[in-house]
Formats: C-alpha cells, sequence, structure tokens
C-alpha cells in the first residue's frame, strides 16, 4: 500500500477512534448500511461487550457467526478497529483459545485495549502491524477473520497470502467485505465511495475467488448478504448532506452494484 494511502486511512481511523474515546461520537458505518452493531449482530454476540466497543463498530456484517469458533481455537481479525470482533470471539474461543486483533492505526489500538480491560477478557492480544505483513508466525492461527477492512487493502492479494501463511492446515478465512457486483463507470464509482465509503477497491466475486485461490485456499464461498439499491445510495447521500444528482441512468447503473459478502475459504 502506498504510504499517502496508508497515512490518509490511519488519519480518517484514528479520529474515528478518538471521537469514541472522548465520548463525542460513534463511528460511522462507513461501508454498510446505516446500522449499528445492534442489527449487524444478534444479541447473543453483544452481551457483555463494553458500550464503547459497539459505538466504533464500522463492519458490514458478522463475521464471528460465519467463522464458527470453537474452544480453544486461535483467531486473528484483520484490521481489528475498536475490537468488537475480537472481542466476541474471545467469548466462544474461551479460556484455552487466543484471540489477536491486527491494526495499523495507533488510536484503534488504544481503544481496542480499553475495550479489552472493560470487557474482562484475558485472552485476548491486540497487536500494531498491516495486514499485508502480518507479525505472526507460519501455521498457527485456527481461523482468520475479517470485517469490512480487506476492501481498503491496495494489494489484497498480499494480505490473502499472508493470511494463508499464518493458517494451520485445515484452517480457515471468514471475512465480511464489500463486494462489486457489476461493472459500474469510475466516475459514478467515485460518487458512491463519497456516499457509502469502502467501496472504491471492492473487488467481483470472480476476481475475490481467483486471490483467494492463487493464495492457496480451496473450497471458496462468496454469499451476498445485503446488496446496496439506488434507494439506500440516495438515502445514505442525503443522510450525509451529499447531493445525489444522478439521471435515471445513472441510478440504475448504481442500483445493486454492490454488496456486503460474506467470504469462506479453507487451507
Ligand atoms: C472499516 S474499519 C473496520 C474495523 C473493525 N473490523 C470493525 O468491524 O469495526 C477498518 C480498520 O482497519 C484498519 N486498517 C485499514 N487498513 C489496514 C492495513 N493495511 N493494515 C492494518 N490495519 C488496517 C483501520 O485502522 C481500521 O481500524
Amino acid at each position: 500500500m502506498s504510504k499517502d494511502i496508508k497515512d490518509e486511512i490511519k488519519k480518517y481511523y484514528g479520529g474515528l477512534a478518538s471521537e469514541v474515546t472522548a465520548g463525542t461520537g460513534e463511528a460511522p458505518c462507513c461501508c454498510c448500511k446505516p446500522q449499528k452493531s445492534q442489527i449487524l449482530y444478534d444479541d447473543e454476540y453483544l452481551e457483555d461487550l463494553p458500550e464503547e466497543a459497539l459505538k466504533a463498530s464500522i463492519g458490514c456484517a458478522n463475521p464471528i457467526f460465519l467463522a464458527n469458533i470453537q474452544p480453544g481455537e486461535t483467531v486473528l481479525d484483520l484490521g481489528s478497529g475498536g475490537g468488537i470482533d475480537v472481542l466476541i470471539s474471545a467469548k466462544y474461543a474461551g479460556e484455552t483459545g487466543k484471540v489477536y486483533g491486527l491494526d495499523m492505526t495507533d488510536e484503534m489500538l488504544d481503544l481496542a485495549n480499553e475495550n479489552k480491560q472493560r470487557s474482562g477478557r484475558k485472552n485476548v492480544e491486540f497487536i500494531k502491524g498491516y495486514i499485508e505483513d502480518i507479525p505472526l508466525d507460519n501455521d498457527t492461527v485456527d481461523v482468520v477473520t475479517s470485517n469490512c477492512v480487506i476492501n481498503l487493502s491496495e494489494d489484497k492479494s498480499a494480505v490473502l497470502r499472508e493470511a494463508y501463511r499464518v493458517i494451520r492446515p485445515g484452517g480457515r478465512v471468514a471475512i465480511a467485505d464489500v463486494i462489486e457486483l457489476k461493472k459500474v463507470e469510475a466516475d459514478l464509482r467515485k460518487n458512491a465511495q463519497l456516499w457509502v465509503g469502502c467501496i472504491s477497491g471492492a473487488l467481483s466475486i470472480e476476481e475475490y475467488t481467483q486471490k483467494l485461490e492463487d493464495a492457496g485456499f480451496k473450497n471458496v464461498e462468496i454469499t451476498v448478504v445485503d446488496s446496496y439499491t439506488k434507494e439506500f445510495l440516495r438515502e445514505f447521500a442525503q443522510n450525509k448532506g451529499l447531493s445525489f444528482d444522478l439521471s435515471d441512468e445513472e441510478a440504475n447503473e448504481l442500483d445493486n452494484a454492490f454488496a456486503s459478502a460474506y467470504v469462506k475459504a479453507y487451507k
């Protein structure tokens, strides 16, 4: 990832984390429908979690539902943000398991560590680093999770190669991400990015599958969770005070072009 883009992303997510820490804001759902953690996750996943962890949730679905974590497993969450998915996974991995959260943004790591303290979870460790260069040894993790992060990376192949490297044989990835369902013209894509965020780097199902297979993964399954209709995009733009000044033809081109999706594959 180029230094400029990385710095921009750090600045953006660092600012969000600082607002949640200061109690002056809630992280906006940057790459999903205007819904908060209570809608993305069933109650079962959220009980016992600190309010600040819920407020910092910026995902687009519930990868822990997909991960089916078992007691004793080791889990790694890529781009762990305020720590919501790490803290949920820690409940299922139990005292004999271990959950790592990896993030590059200092403010997010600080917030995640505060949330760890508030939650009382002991089997959790937040580490600083890049998802393109994971600071863990080969074959040490049972499941890699991630929620709305991989689409941000300029080098998704490196991220998936690194995930494959750290997963034990037979282990799995369980990812929630934004994908592209149909090609849209570059300017329109830029508009949609302004309204919803997190879609400029979205891959198609075929591209995602190919990159996973190139990294070595097998039994790839990609399932659409929720596709973004033109009505949703209009509402999202208006909520952000941005204009949705599109012809019918352009609105139809964007209709259901992007979606949140579950991605699962095995080593
Ligand atoms: C959209 S937020 C998602 C946070 C969290 N997964 C959630 O569901 O709330 C993206 C997070 O990924 C981190 N991030 C983005 N690109 C990264 C990279 N290349 N390496 C490490 N962390 C990254 C950001 O700092 C931010 O905390």
